[in-house]
């Protein structure tokens, strides 16, 4: 959070201890040298909202004792490397905002601990896999503003997350009624052909959703206490200020 400009050295190749490095919020720019590739005791990488160009770094692949991995914000090219999936210490990975991507879901780590999954406009594409990454204890998935497919219902090993966000992606199916209560936080919003019946009133105040652009009947809850959300969804009159709600 400072206005670092310039590129990274590559001096940095001698910091073979490091453990925490955050240079989020910068005007660095240049590619992200692959002399940082010795780097592998970094448990916390964070080099969000900076000018960082080129490919993917496949490099941090190898840094498996991360903990934690924030990389958006840039002008990064995909795809994310497969070799992701080995980074299973991770508890936090939010990656973002890839040029010309066409990532496969496969890199995603089965990792026992990952509780923040945030791959937002990461050029992902394709089925969502049936035997999806086992993720225990997941409060925040974002998924939005990819290319996904496939039934919503592949989402099901998710609904004991506190946040689902699949909006702007290509989901189809029914909508499960398992998806639909107070304790999850659901966008399924800009997926063409996602479909189906909300519940009968959902009247708790708590209950956020996001149907925007999908053909789901809310006939049956247009007289819920939360009138304001559930009319506007109804009549089609909202507009992306609900994107996040
Ligand atoms: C940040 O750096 C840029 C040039 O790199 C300069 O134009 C700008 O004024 C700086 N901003 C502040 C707040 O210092
Ligand atoms: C790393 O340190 C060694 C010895 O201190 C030095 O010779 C070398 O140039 C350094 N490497 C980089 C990339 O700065
Ligand atoms: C970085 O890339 C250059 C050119 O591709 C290569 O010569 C060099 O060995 C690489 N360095 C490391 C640390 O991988
Ligand atoms: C990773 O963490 C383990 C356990 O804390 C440690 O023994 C190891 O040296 C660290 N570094 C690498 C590169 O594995
Ligand atoms: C990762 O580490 C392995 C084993 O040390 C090495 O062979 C491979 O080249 C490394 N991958 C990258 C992308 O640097
Ligand atoms: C999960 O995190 C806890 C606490 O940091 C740690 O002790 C444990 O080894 C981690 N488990 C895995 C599978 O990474
Ligand atoms: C991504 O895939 C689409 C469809 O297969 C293809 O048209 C496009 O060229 C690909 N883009 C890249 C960057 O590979
Ligand atoms: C799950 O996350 C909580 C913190 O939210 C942590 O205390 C717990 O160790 C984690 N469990 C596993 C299995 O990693
Ligand atoms: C992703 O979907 C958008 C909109 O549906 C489409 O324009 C784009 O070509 C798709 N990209 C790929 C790589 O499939």
């Amino acid at each position: 959070n400072n206005n670092l400009s310039g590129s990274i050295p590559p001096e940095v190749a001698n910091l073979s201890k490091l453990e925490t490095w955050h240079f989020n919020n910068n005007q660095l720019s240049g590619p992200f040298p692959n002399e940082s590739s010795p780097l592998r005791n970094l448990q916390s990488l964070w080099m969000f909202d900076n000018y960082i160009e080129g490919l993917f770094p496949e490099f941090i692949a190898n840094f498996t004792n991360l903990t934690d991995l924030r990389i958006y914000g840039m002008k990064l090219q995909g795809p994310i490397p497969k070799q992701f999936s080995n980074l299973i210490n991770l508890k936090y990975l939010m990656l973002g905002d890839l040029d010309g991507a066409n990532s496969t879901i496969d890199f995603i780590p089965d990792s026992a601990n990952l509780s923040i999954l945030s791959l937002r406009k990461c050029g992902i594409v394709g089925q969502f896999p049936s035997t999806p990454p086992t993720l225990p204890n997941l409060t925040y998935l974002d998924l939005r503003s990819n290319n996904l497919s496939g039934q919503l219902q592949l989402l099901l090993p998710y609904k004991s997350s506190r946040y689902l966000y699949a909006g702007d992606n290509d989901f189809s199916g029914r909508l499960p009624a398992e998806f639909v209560q107070p304790s999850l936080a659901l966008d399924i919003s800009y997926n063409p052909f996602i479909n189906g019946l909300l519940p009968n009133n959902p009247t708790d105040r708590k209950l956020s959703l996001n149907y925007i652009g999908t053909a789901i009947d809310t006939s049956r809850a247009i007289n819920s206490e939360n009138l304001t959300l559930l009319n506007c969804l109804h009549m089609k009159e909202c507009n992306r200020k609900y994107y996040t709600s």
